[in-house]
Protein backbone atom coordinates (compact mmCIF):
# COMPACT_ATOMS: atom_id res chain seq x y z
CA UNK A 1 0.00 0.00 0.00
CA UNK A 2 1.30 3.39 -0.90
CA UNK A 3 0.26 4.78 1.74
CA UNK A 4 0.78 4.18 5.21
CA UNK A 5 0.04 5.34 9.10
CA UNK A 6 3.59 7.06 9.34
CA UNK A 7 2.51 9.44 6.44
CA UNK A 8 -0.47 11.43 7.79
CA UNK A 9 0.93 10.55 11.61
CA UNK A 10 1.66 14.50 11.79
CA UNK A 11 -0.04 16.81 14.44
CA UNK A 12 -1.79 19.90 13.30
CA UNK A 13 -3.87 18.98 10.58
CA UNK A 14 -7.16 16.90 10.08
CA UNK A 15 -6.88 13.35 9.36
CA UNK A 16 -8.69 13.33 6.29
CA UNK A 17 -6.58 16.58 4.54
CA UNK A 18 -3.60 14.47 5.44
CA UNK A 19 -4.82 11.48 3.93
CA UNK A 20 -5.78 13.48 0.67
CA UNK A 21 -2.39 15.44 0.36
CA UNK A 22 -0.61 11.86 0.83
CA UNK A 23 -2.87 10.34 -2.35
CA UNK A 24 -1.51 13.31 -3.92
CA UNK A 25 2.05 12.60 -3.43
CA UNK A 26 1.82 9.14 -4.09
CA UNK A 27 0.19 9.98 -7.32
CA UNK A 28 2.94 12.62 -8.10
CA UNK A 29 5.69 9.87 -7.58
CA UNK A 30 3.85 7.50 -9.83
CA UNK A 31 3.34 5.15 -6.58
CA UNK A 32 -0.85 5.13 -7.67
CA UNK A 33 -0.75 4.87 -11.44
CA UNK A 34 -3.15 7.00 -13.95
CA UNK A 35 -6.19 4.78 -14.34
CA UNK A 36 -5.12 2.51 -11.08
CA UNK A 37 -8.40 1.69 -8.80
CA UNK A 38 -7.45 3.42 -5.37
CA UNK A 39 -7.73 1.03 -2.31
CA UNK A 40 -11.61 0.14 -0.96
CA UNK A 41 -12.38 2.76 1.46
CA UNK A 42 -12.87 0.38 4.33
CA UNK A 43 -9.30 -1.27 3.81
CA UNK A 44 -7.74 2.07 3.20
CA UNK A 45 -9.42 3.18 6.96
CA UNK A 46 -8.50 0.23 8.31
CA UNK A 47 -4.41 0.26 7.35
CA UNK A 48 -3.95 3.77 8.80
CA UNK A 49 -6.41 3.27 11.64
CA UNK A 50 -8.86 5.87 10.77
CA UNK A 51 -12.94 6.20 10.37
CA UNK A 52 -14.53 4.69 7.18
CA UNK A 53 -15.55 8.71 6.73
CA UNK A 54 -12.46 10.26 7.09
CA UNK A 55 -11.57 8.19 4.03
CA UNK A 56 -14.44 9.06 2.54
CA UNK A 57 -13.65 12.40 3.07
CA UNK A 58 -9.94 12.35 1.66
CA UNK A 59 -11.20 10.80 -1.18
CA UNK A 60 -13.74 13.81 -1.83
CA UNK A 61 -11.18 15.97 -1.30
CA UNK A 62 -8.90 14.37 -3.54
CA UNK A 63 -11.31 14.26 -6.30
CA UNK A 64 -11.87 18.08 -5.97
CA UNK A 65 -8.06 18.60 -6.52
CA UNK A 66 -8.39 16.99 -9.77
CA UNK A 67 -6.82 13.82 -8.83
CA UNK A 68 -9.50 11.00 -8.83
CA UNK A 69 -12.66 10.26 -10.11
CA UNK A 70 -15.31 8.21 -8.69
CA UNK A 71 -17.59 5.73 -10.30
CA UNK A 72 -20.48 4.24 -8.72
CA UNK A 73 -19.89 0.55 -8.02
CA UNK A 74 -16.65 0.44 -9.71
CA UNK A 75 -14.44 2.26 -7.18
CA UNK A 76 -12.54 5.30 -7.45
CA UNK A 77 -9.31 6.02 -9.79
CA UNK A 78 -6.50 7.95 -10.66
CA UNK A 79 -7.25 10.15 -13.18
CA UNK A 80 -4.96 9.86 -16.45
CA UNK A 81 -2.62 13.03 -16.53
CA UNK A 82 -4.52 15.15 -19.65
CA UNK A 83 -7.64 14.25 -17.75
CA UNK A 84 -6.86 15.91 -14.27
CA UNK A 85 -6.01 19.00 -16.58
CA UNK A 86 -9.11 19.61 -17.69
CA UNK A 87 -11.12 18.77 -13.86
CA UNK A 88 -8.65 21.19 -12.83
CA UNK A 89 -9.94 24.12 -15.00
CA UNK A 90 -12.95 25.46 -12.79
CA UNK A 91 -16.39 26.41 -13.82
CA UNK A 92 -16.53 30.23 -15.31
CA UNK A 93 -13.26 30.25 -17.03
CA UNK A 94 -15.13 31.30 -20.33
CA UNK A 95 -16.50 34.55 -18.99
CA UNK A 96 -15.71 37.54 -19.77
CA UNK A 97 -14.68 38.32 -15.97
CA UNK A 98 -11.90 35.35 -15.71
CA UNK A 99 -8.90 35.99 -15.17
CA UNK A 100 -5.85 33.57 -15.46
CA UNK A 101 -3.26 34.13 -12.10
CA UNK A 102 -2.27 31.13 -12.19
CA UNK A 103 0.43 30.64 -15.33
CA UNK A 104 3.28 32.45 -14.25
CA UNK A 105 4.96 34.02 -17.72
CA UNK A 106 6.16 37.33 -18.68
CA UNK A 107 3.77 39.62 -20.67
CA UNK A 108 3.85 39.74 -24.27
CA UNK A 109 6.98 41.73 -25.29
CA UNK A 110 7.70 40.32 -29.62
CA UNK A 111 4.98 41.76 -32.06
CA UNK A 112 4.34 39.95 -35.01
CA UNK A 113 6.41 41.68 -37.21
CA UNK A 114 9.87 41.55 -35.31
CA UNK A 115 9.35 37.71 -34.61
CA UNK A 116 8.40 37.43 -38.63
CA UNK A 117 11.40 39.31 -39.70
CA UNK A 118 14.33 38.19 -36.84
CA UNK A 119 13.46 34.45 -38.16
CA UNK A 120 13.56 35.20 -41.67
CA UNK A 121 17.34 36.81 -40.76
CA UNK A 122 18.28 33.83 -38.58
CA UNK A 123 17.06 31.15 -40.72
CA UNK A 124 18.19 32.89 -44.12
CA UNK A 125 22.02 32.29 -43.25
CA UNK A 126 21.88 28.41 -42.37
CA UNK A 127 18.66 27.68 -42.91
CA UNK A 128 19.40 24.44 -44.87
CA UNK A 129 21.35 22.85 -42.02
CA UNK A 130 19.82 23.70 -39.35
CA UNK A 131 16.56 22.63 -40.33
CA UNK A 132 18.06 19.30 -42.09
CA UNK A 133 20.90 18.05 -39.44
CA UNK A 134 20.31 16.47 -36.10
CA UNK A 135 22.63 18.89 -33.76
CA UNK A 136 25.27 18.26 -31.58
CA UNK A 137 23.38 17.16 -28.12
CA UNK A 138 25.19 20.04 -26.31
CA UNK A 139 24.11 22.26 -28.71
CA UNK A 140 25.77 24.20 -31.80
CA UNK A 141 28.64 26.14 -31.04
CA UNK A 142 27.76 29.77 -31.74
CA UNK A 143 23.99 29.04 -29.89
CA UNK A 144 26.51 27.77 -27.05
CA UNK A 145 28.48 31.05 -26.91
CA UNK A 146 25.63 33.57 -27.67
CA UNK A 147 24.29 31.89 -24.60
CA UNK A 148 27.46 31.83 -22.49
CA UNK A 149 27.28 36.00 -23.21
CA UNK A 150 23.89 36.30 -22.17
CA UNK A 151 24.79 33.96 -18.70
CA UNK A 152 27.88 36.67 -18.04
CA UNK A 153 25.26 39.38 -17.22
CA UNK A 154 24.42 38.02 -14.04
CA UNK A 155 27.78 38.27 -13.09
CA UNK A 156 29.10 34.50 -13.79
CA UNK A 157 31.84 34.06 -16.03
CA UNK A 158 31.24 30.66 -18.21
CA UNK A 159 33.16 29.29 -21.22
CA UNK A 160 30.75 27.88 -23.90
CA UNK A 161 31.99 24.52 -23.21
CA UNK A 162 30.42 24.40 -20.09
CA UNK A 163 26.93 24.94 -21.59
CA UNK A 164 24.32 22.86 -23.06
CA UNK A 165 21.27 23.71 -24.71
CA UNK A 166 18.36 22.12 -23.24
CA UNK A 167 14.51 21.61 -23.13
CA UNK A 168 13.70 24.29 -20.79
CA UNK A 169 14.76 23.92 -16.92
CA UNK A 170 13.25 20.52 -16.79
CA UNK A 171 15.05 19.08 -19.40
CA UNK A 172 18.43 20.59 -17.45
CA UNK A 173 17.22 19.64 -14.03
CA UNK A 174 16.47 15.30 -15.89
CA UNK A 175 19.80 15.22 -17.55
CA UNK A 176 21.70 16.63 -14.54
CA UNK A 177 20.21 14.65 -12.04
CA UNK A 178 20.25 11.74 -13.97
CA UNK A 179 23.80 12.27 -14.84
CA UNK A 180 25.02 12.84 -11.07
CA UNK A 181 23.13 10.97 -8.93
CA UNK A 182 21.42 7.77 -8.40
CA UNK A 183 17.88 6.78 -8.11
CA UNK A 184 16.61 6.65 -4.36
CA UNK A 185 19.60 9.21 -3.76
CA UNK A 186 18.08 11.98 -1.62
CA UNK A 187 17.79 15.17 -2.69
CA UNK A 188 17.36 18.38 -1.05
CA UNK A 189 14.92 21.37 -1.50
CA UNK A 190 13.04 24.87 -0.73
CA UNK A 191 10.43 23.69 1.39
CA UNK A 192 8.45 26.10 -0.89
CA UNK A 193 9.34 25.46 -4.20
CA UNK A 194 8.28 25.52 -7.62
CA UNK A 195 6.02 22.42 -7.73
CA UNK A 196 7.61 21.25 -11.44
CA UNK A 197 10.77 21.15 -9.99
CA UNK A 198 9.85 18.55 -7.24
CA UNK A 199 7.82 16.46 -9.24
CA UNK A 200 9.76 15.50 -11.63
CA UNK A 201 12.62 14.75 -8.85
CA UNK A 202 10.03 12.53 -7.38
CA UNK A 203 8.77 10.83 -10.82
CA UNK A 204 12.82 10.18 -11.26
CA UNK A 205 12.30 7.99 -8.00
CA UNK A 206 14.55 10.64 -6.42
CA UNK A 207 13.53 11.08 -2.69
CA UNK A 208 12.89 14.90 -1.75
CA UNK A 209 13.52 16.51 1.34
CA UNK A 210 12.58 19.89 2.48
CA UNK A 211 14.80 22.24 3.73
CA UNK A 212 13.76 25.27 5.99
CA UNK A 213 14.01 28.92 4.77
CA UNK A 214 13.17 32.32 6.02
CA UNK A 215 12.20 35.23 4.14
CA UNK A 216 16.06 35.03 2.37
CA UNK A 217 15.88 31.76 1.90
CA UNK A 218 17.51 28.49 2.59
CA UNK A 219 18.71 28.54 5.80
CA UNK A 220 22.62 27.56 6.12
CA UNK A 221 21.84 25.54 9.47
CA UNK A 222 19.25 24.02 8.62
CA UNK A 223 20.76 23.05 4.83
CA UNK A 224 23.51 21.32 6.95
CA UNK A 225 21.72 19.79 8.89
CA UNK A 226 19.46 18.24 6.19
CA UNK A 227 22.23 16.79 4.62
CA UNK A 228 23.43 15.25 7.63
CA UNK A 229 20.23 14.21 8.61
CA UNK A 230 19.31 12.77 5.09
CA UNK A 231 22.81 11.78 3.90
CA UNK A 232 21.35 14.41 0.92
CA UNK A 233 23.48 14.55 -2.37
CA UNK A 234 22.35 17.46 -4.20
CA UNK A 235 20.33 20.46 -3.15
CA UNK A 236 17.96 22.21 -5.44
CA UNK A 237 16.90 26.10 -4.81
CA UNK A 238 15.86 29.40 -6.96
CA UNK A 239 17.39 31.96 -4.97
CA UNK A 240 16.25 34.74 -7.19
CA UNK A 241 13.21 35.95 -7.24
CA UNK A 242 11.88 32.66 -5.81
CA UNK A 243 8.86 30.58 -6.86
CA UNK A 244 6.79 31.57 -5.46
CA UNK A 245 7.85 33.81 -2.31
CA UNK A 246 9.53 35.90 -4.68
CA UNK A 247 12.40 36.47 -2.40
CA UNK A 248 16.15 37.10 -3.61
CA UNK A 249 18.84 35.73 -1.67
CA UNK A 250 21.34 38.41 -0.49
CA UNK A 251 24.90 37.83 -1.34
CA UNK A 252 26.24 37.46 2.67
CA UNK A 253 23.69 34.29 2.67
CA UNK A 254 24.78 33.13 -0.75
CA UNK A 255 28.05 33.05 0.26
CA UNK A 256 26.99 30.73 3.40
CA UNK A 257 24.91 28.57 1.46
CA UNK A 258 27.96 27.58 -0.85
CA UNK A 259 29.97 26.96 2.05
CA UNK A 260 27.42 24.20 3.51
CA UNK A 261 27.71 22.70 -0.03
CA UNK A 262 31.37 22.50 -0.16
CA UNK A 263 31.48 21.11 4.23
CA UNK A 264 28.74 18.45 3.24
CA UNK A 265 29.81 17.70 -0.46
CA UNK A 266 26.56 18.36 -1.73
CA UNK A 267 25.83 18.66 -5.81
CA UNK A 268 24.11 22.64 -5.83
CA UNK A 269 21.61 23.04 -8.56
CA UNK A 270 20.63 26.21 -8.88
CA UNK A 271 17.65 27.20 -11.17
CA UNK A 272 18.18 31.19 -11.98
CA UNK A 273 15.06 31.53 -14.13
CA UNK A 274 14.16 34.66 -12.95
CA UNK A 275 17.78 35.94 -12.68
CA UNK A 276 17.47 38.28 -15.81
CA UNK A 277 14.63 40.24 -14.99
CA UNK A 278 15.43 42.42 -11.88
CA UNK A 279 18.00 45.46 -13.15
CA UNK A 280 20.38 44.15 -10.37
CA UNK A 281 20.92 41.17 -8.43
CA UNK A 282 23.53 39.53 -6.46
CA UNK A 283 25.91 36.98 -8.49
CA UNK A 284 24.79 33.12 -8.53
CA UNK A 285 25.84 30.93 -6.03
CA UNK A 286 27.88 28.95 -8.70
CA UNK A 287 30.30 31.68 -8.87
CA UNK A 288 31.40 30.60 -5.19
CA UNK A 289 31.07 27.40 -5.50
CA UNK A 290 31.46 26.42 -9.30
CA UNK A 291 32.90 22.83 -9.11
CA UNK A 292 30.12 21.48 -7.20
CA UNK A 293 27.57 23.89 -9.08
CA UNK A 294 25.33 23.20 -11.55
CA UNK A 295 23.29 26.19 -13.04
CA UNK A 296 20.13 25.85 -14.83
CA UNK A 297 18.12 28.46 -16.22
CA UNK A 298 16.52 29.72 -20.03
CA UNK A 299 14.21 32.14 -21.58
CA UNK A 300 10.61 31.38 -20.53
CA UNK A 301 10.55 34.17 -18.12
CA UNK A 302 12.86 37.23 -19.88
CA UNK A 303 12.08 36.74 -23.20
CA UNK A 304 10.03 33.70 -24.52
CA UNK A 305 8.15 30.88 -22.43
CA UNK A 306 7.05 29.86 -25.95
CA UNK A 307 11.03 29.00 -27.20
CA UNK A 308 11.03 26.22 -25.13
CA UNK A 309 14.71 27.44 -24.42
CA UNK A 310 16.66 26.53 -21.63
CA UNK A 311 20.10 25.48 -20.78
CA UNK A 312 22.74 24.82 -18.05
CA UNK A 313 25.89 25.04 -17.14
CA UNK A 314 28.06 22.13 -16.24
CA UNK A 315 31.67 22.33 -13.88
CA UNK A 316 33.75 21.10 -16.65
CA UNK A 317 34.12 17.39 -15.74
CA UNK A 318 30.49 17.19 -15.42
CA UNK A 319 29.97 18.47 -18.83
CA UNK A 320 30.35 14.80 -20.59
CA UNK A 321 28.34 12.98 -18.31
CA UNK A 322 25.33 15.50 -18.37
CA UNK A 323 25.30 15.35 -22.37
CA UNK A 324 25.04 11.66 -22.15
CA UNK A 325 22.38 11.96 -20.00
CA UNK A 326 20.80 14.43 -22.00
CA UNK A 327 21.03 12.53 -25.41
CA UNK A 328 19.44 9.67 -23.59
CA UNK A 329 16.18 12.16 -22.45
CA UNK A 330 15.90 14.22 -25.63
CA UNK A 331 18.93 13.36 -28.37
CA UNK A 332 19.30 16.99 -28.83
CA UNK A 333 17.11 20.73 -27.78
CA UNK A 334 15.94 21.63 -31.42
CA UNK A 335 18.43 24.27 -32.64
CA UNK A 336 16.05 26.82 -34.06
CA UNK A 337 15.00 28.45 -30.92
CA UNK A 338 18.91 29.37 -29.86
CA UNK A 339 19.09 30.28 -33.52
CA UNK A 340 16.23 32.64 -33.29
CA UNK A 341 17.84 33.74 -29.93
CA UNK A 342 21.34 34.22 -31.59
CA UNK A 343 20.09 36.51 -33.90
CA UNK A 344 18.68 38.87 -31.02
CA UNK A 345 21.48 39.16 -29.28
CA UNK A 346 23.69 40.01 -32.22
CA UNK A 347 20.76 42.50 -33.43
CA UNK A 348 20.18 43.98 -29.64
CA UNK A 349 16.50 42.58 -29.97
CA UNK A 350 17.29 39.87 -27.11
CA UNK A 351 17.80 43.36 -24.86
CA UNK A 352 14.97 45.34 -26.60
CA UNK A 353 12.57 42.66 -25.32
CA UNK A 354 14.02 42.02 -22.02
CA UNK A 355 13.50 46.10 -21.58
CA UNK A 356 9.87 45.75 -22.58
CA UNK A 357 9.33 43.28 -19.95
CA UNK A 358 10.62 44.74 -17.29
CA UNK A 359 8.98 47.59 -18.24
CA UNK A 360 5.78 45.97 -18.03
CA UNK A 361 6.17 44.03 -15.10
CA UNK A 362 6.83 47.49 -13.67
CA UNK A 363 3.50 48.51 -14.88
CA UNK A 364 2.01 45.77 -13.46
CA UNK A 365 3.63 46.26 -10.08
CA UNK A 366 1.93 49.63 -9.91
CA UNK A 367 -1.54 48.08 -10.79
CA UNK A 368 -0.92 45.39 -7.67
CA UNK A 369 -0.03 48.19 -5.61
CA UNK A 370 -3.03 50.34 -5.84
CA UNK A 371 -5.54 47.24 -6.02
CA UNK A 372 -3.78 45.27 -3.29
CA UNK A 373 -1.59 47.80 -1.64
CA UNK A 374 0.81 45.19 -2.17
CA UNK A 375 4.19 44.73 -4.70
CA UNK A 376 6.53 41.75 -5.49
CA UNK A 377 10.34 42.87 -5.40
CA UNK A 378 11.65 44.60 -8.81
CA UNK A 379 11.38 42.42 -11.77
CA UNK A 380 9.20 39.48 -10.46
CA UNK A 381 6.50 38.26 -12.61
CA UNK A 382 4.53 36.87 -9.56
CA UNK A 383 3.10 37.99 -6.28
CA UNK A 384 2.54 36.29 -2.97
CA UNK A 385 0.10 37.64 -1.02
CA UNK A 386 -0.30 37.39 2.49
CA UNK A 387 -3.79 36.75 3.32
CA UNK A 388 -5.61 38.26 6.40
CA UNK A 389 -6.51 35.51 9.50
CA UNK A 390 -9.88 35.19 8.19
CA UNK A 391 -8.72 33.47 4.92
CA UNK A 392 -7.15 30.20 4.37
CA UNK A 393 -5.30 29.71 1.03
CA UNK A 394 -7.82 26.89 0.05
CA UNK A 395 -10.93 29.23 0.94
CA UNK A 396 -9.50 32.20 -1.10
CA UNK A 397 -8.69 29.72 -3.94
CA UNK A 398 -11.96 28.44 -4.24
CA UNK A 399 -13.94 31.61 -3.72
CA UNK A 400 -11.72 33.05 -6.10
CA UNK A 401 -12.52 30.85 -8.69
CA UNK A 402 -16.44 31.11 -8.35
CA UNK A 403 -16.00 34.59 -9.47
CA UNK A 404 -13.74 33.35 -12.83
CA UNK A 405 -9.99 34.64 -10.72
CA UNK A 406 -8.27 31.29 -10.95
CA UNK A 407 -5.03 30.81 -8.68
CA UNK A 408 -3.18 27.97 -7.94
CA UNK A 409 -3.52 26.02 -4.55
CA UNK A 410 -1.02 27.26 -2.15
CA UNK A 411 -0.36 23.58 -1.37
CA UNK A 412 0.88 22.76 -4.32
CA UNK A 413 4.45 24.90 -3.67
CA UNK A 414 4.78 22.94 -0.20
CA UNK A 415 7.29 20.09 0.02
CA UNK A 416 6.58 17.16 2.12
CA UNK A 417 4.17 17.70 5.21
CA UNK A 418 4.24 21.32 6.55
CA UNK A 419 0.88 22.25 5.16
CA UNK A 420 0.42 25.44 3.08
CA UNK A 421 0.77 28.79 4.29
CA UNK A 422 -1.89 31.51 4.38
CA UNK A 423 -0.51 32.89 1.11
CA UNK A 424 -1.80 32.56 -2.37
CA UNK A 425 0.37 33.41 -5.41
CA UNK A 426 -0.89 35.73 -8.12
CA UNK A 427 0.47 35.58 -11.79
CA UNK A 428 0.73 39.10 -12.87
CA UNK A 429 2.11 38.39 -16.49
CA UNK A 430 -0.80 35.70 -17.93
CA UNK A 431 -4.07 38.35 -18.59
CA UNK A 432 -3.04 40.23 -21.48
CA UNK A 433 -4.56 43.85 -20.75
CA UNK A 434 -3.61 45.57 -17.79
CA UNK A 435 -7.49 46.95 -17.50
CA UNK A 436 -8.76 43.34 -17.10
CA UNK A 437 -5.68 42.75 -14.76
CA UNK A 438 -6.51 45.71 -12.72
CA UNK A 439 -10.00 44.72 -12.46
CA UNK A 440 -8.74 41.53 -11.52
CA UNK A 441 -6.98 42.44 -8.78
CA UNK A 442 -9.49 44.69 -7.70
CA UNK A 443 -12.25 41.84 -7.20
CA UNK A 444 -9.42 39.74 -5.73
CA UNK A 445 -8.92 42.53 -3.04
CA UNK A 446 -13.08 43.21 -2.42
CA UNK A 447 -13.33 39.38 -1.98
CA UNK A 448 -10.10 39.60 0.60
CA UNK A 449 -12.29 42.17 2.11
CA UNK A 450 -15.18 39.79 3.14
CA UNK A 451 -15.53 37.25 5.46
CA UNK A 452 -14.86 33.71 3.66
CA UNK A 453 -18.23 32.21 2.57
CA UNK A 454 -19.49 29.69 5.59
CA UNK A 455 -18.04 25.81 4.96
CA UNK A 456 -21.19 23.80 3.90
CA UNK A 457 -22.52 21.66 7.12
CA UNK A 458 -21.24 18.29 7.19
CA UNK A 459 -23.69 16.03 8.53
C1 LIG B 1 11.62 28.16 -10.52
C2 LIG B 1 11.19 27.71 -11.87
N1 LIG B 1 11.98 26.92 -12.61
C3 LIG B 1 11.63 26.52 -13.83
C4 LIG B 1 10.42 26.88 -14.39
C5 LIG B 1 10.05 26.39 -15.76
O1 LIG B 1 11.09 26.59 -16.64
P1 LIG B 1 11.01 26.15 -18.17
O2 LIG B 1 9.90 26.91 -18.81
O3 LIG B 1 12.34 26.50 -18.69
O4 LIG B 1 10.76 24.67 -18.18
C6 LIG B 1 9.55 27.67 -13.67
C7 LIG B 1 8.24 28.05 -14.23
O5 LIG B 1 7.38 28.56 -13.58
C8 LIG B 1 9.95 28.11 -12.39
O6 LIG B 1 9.17 28.89 -11.63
Amino acid sequence: MPIQRSDISEHGRPAYRAIADALERAIGTGDFAPGERLPPVRDLAKTLGVTVGTVNRAYVLAQSRGLLTGEVGRGTFVLKRQDRQSRIRIAGEDSVNAADLVVNQPPVALTDEEAAQSAARAFSRHGSTLFGRYPPTAGIAEHRAAIAAWIGRTGLEVSPDQVLVTVGVHSAIAATSLACLRPGDTILIDQLTYPGARDLLGVLKFRVEPVATDAEGVLPDALEAAARLHGGRAFVTCPTLHNPTSSTMPDERRRQVAQVVERTDLLLIEDDIYGHLPRSRPVPITAHVPDRSVLVSGMSKCLSPGMRLGYLVAPPDRVAAITTALHDLVVAASPLSPALFTEWLNEGLADELLERIRHQIARRHEIAGDALGLAPPEGSPHLWLPLPPSWTAERLVEAAARVGLHLPRTDVFAVGRGGAPRAVRVALGSVAEEDRLKSALRRLRSLLDQAPPRAAPVI
